[in-house]
């Protein structure tokens, strides 16, 4: 079964599961899986630590949240990024006691390229403009870093920043699926099932099928968070946006809560 829609879903409501057999002993929590071919995404912790060889055939690709890890021989601190294609012959992973790790695993036998440990300290940023023609100043800014872009099939992980009060009015959908966990910050949305509005604190986690509606977004103070896109179509990504409504009202209220905030003394 192709990946549910899930949006702001707080880390705490995914389960500790037993999501593969080379993470007996870590706490998993698998934030979705592709029932048809196997790949999945999950927050993994290492109580004591854990050693594996990963599987051949799928890609693996980790985001040191905290602690460290041993990627084939290499230490490998918090923030930093791991890529191993789906066919290379060292596969050693130790996530060691007490690290954290965004941890997912690609599609069967896609994948390319060579084992890499890459520090998003070594990559420039990028502004991303959206096309958005329904935003107050005509147009939206994200701004990202993409650690990593397969070739061929363009599936990609990265960091993408949002400035304190940068606001994203419009609805938006497109025929690539959309992974998010976010890290820092606050971000307000609307629940792309009822339309509620959703606070998405860090630990929270997205994933947005193909041609998924979702989206408005604004944050006050400012937020940062992982993504990966998949499931890219041949050619140019088709874009669509429309209006959110009642997004001003719930962002107008969003707003109110910051302002109860007591002045820091002497200022
Ligand atoms: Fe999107």
């Amino acid at each position: 079964m192709a990946r549910e829609i899930i949006e702001g879903r707080p880390l705490v409501e995914f389960p500790i599961v037993d999501a593969a057999d080379y993470l007996a002993g870590a706490n998993a929590r698998v934030f979705t899986q592709d029932d048809v071919d196997g790949a999945f995404s999950a927050y993994v912790e290492a109580p004591q630590d854990i050693s594996f060889n990963f599987p051949e055939g799928r890609t693996f690709e980790l985001f040191v949240l905290s602690g460290a890890v041993t990627a084939n021989g290499a230490e490998v601190g918090s923030n930093i990024f791991v890529y191993m294609p789906p066919k290379s012959p060292r596969r050693a992973i130790t996530l060691h006691a007490g690290s954290a790790v965004f941890f997912a695993t690609g599609e069967k036998d896609t994948g390319s390229g060579e084992f890499a440990i890459i520090d998003p300290d070594t990559i420039p940023w990028q502004v991303r403009t959206s096309e958005c023609a329904l935003t107050a100043t005509g147009t939206s800014v994200n701004i990202v870093k993409h650690l990593r872009s397969e070739p061929d099939s363009r599936n990609n992980f990265g960091i993408d920043v949002m400035w304190p009060g940068s606001n994203f009015e419009c609805t938006e959908w497109h025929d690539v699926a959309d992974e998010i966990f976010r890290l820092r910050g606050d971000l307000l949305l609307l629940d792309p099932i009822t339309g509620h509005p959703v606070e998405a604190k860090p630990g929270s986690y997205a994933w947005r099928p193909l041609d998924s509606r979702h989206l408005p977004k604004y944050s006050h103070t400012g937020s940062v968070q992982i993504f990966r896109n998949r499931e890219w179509p041949v050619g140019k990504v088709t874009m669509g946006y429309t209006e959110a409504p009642d997004w001003s009202r719930h962002l107008a209220a969003y707003k109110a809560k910051f302002k109860t905030i007591d002045p820091i003394p002497g200022l």
